[in-house]
């Protein structure tokens, strides 16, 4: 919820519950984030329909949809335009828009109508040294207990990189599942991370009696998770 405290404008971070809203989508409406719950759920922006680079974005996503479902996360769009603007833009992607292999793409997922800013505003979406009239492109992941984890934002001119998008999910589910830190471009398969004393507890708590970690110094831990463990027990994929 936006709250305005003599000009203080306070948006959601990190470690935050998911602000609630009820929204008008091209799915029928939502309650958010109660609908989601036991869900994983990416929550995003973008500035305006009709756009090259939404275009682009939006079919990406569309195509990637099935893949972030079986990782348990549901996927919202908005923007500040109207459901009817919505409609026609996603029935124009469909029906003439070839990119990058992709063609005849259906968005499924629901993309709510904003047209009172509400939402985005509540979201911290519209940044008005961006853009006072249009969200930025911002992308919440929200756990299933509906608490925010993670908060990227782009400008309006730079499209996202979705295989960066799934790579967040997944790693934040794998830190959850195994107790665990992911270090930088983690994926699947790589070693992962025993938090140090006076992170997230010590890197021996950590353990469960396994004996496969390395220790570099006191403060760098690592230990391997094999990308088959994270398959089944993330993505409970045999
Ligand atoms: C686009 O999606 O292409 C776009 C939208 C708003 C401003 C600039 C680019």
């Amino acid at each position: 919820m936006e709250q305005t405290t003599q000009n203080v404008i306070s948006i959601p971070r990190i470690g935050d519950k998911a602000p609630s809203f009820t929204a008008v989508t091209t799915q029928g409406e939502i309650n958010f984030p109660g609908d989601y719950k036991g869900n994983w759920v990416i929550l995003f922006s973008h500035p305006a329909d009709f756009t090259p680079v939404c275009t682009s974005e939006f079919m990406t996503f569309a195509k990637m949809e099935k893949q972030f479902n079986e990782a348990n996360c549901k996927l919202v769009g908005l923007s500040v335009d109207g459901l009817y603007s919505h409609i026609a833009w996603l029935r124009t992607i469909k029906e003439k828009i070839e990119y990058k292999g992709m063609k005849n793409v259906e968005v499924n997922f629901p993309l709510i109508e904003d047209i009172t800013m509400n939402v985005a505003k509540t979201y911290g979406m519209i940044q008005p040294n961006e853009d006072s009239t249009k969200a930025v492109r911002a992308v919440f992941f929200i756990d299933p207990k509906g608490i925010i984890r993670t908060i990227i934002y782009y400008p309006l001119s730079l499209g996202r990189n979705f295989d960066e998008l799934y790579r967040v999910l997944i790693a934040l589910q794998t830190a959850d599942e195994f107790n665990i830190a992911t270090p930088a471009d983690w994926r699947p398969g790589d070693d992962v991370i025993v938090p140090p004393a006076g992170s997230c507890g010590t890197a021996k708590d950590r353990m469960d009696g396994k004996e496969d970690m390395k220790c570099y110094d006191w403060f760098f831990c690592t230990r391997p998770i094999s990308k088959d463990n994270v398959m089944k027990r993330v993505l409970k994929k045999k």
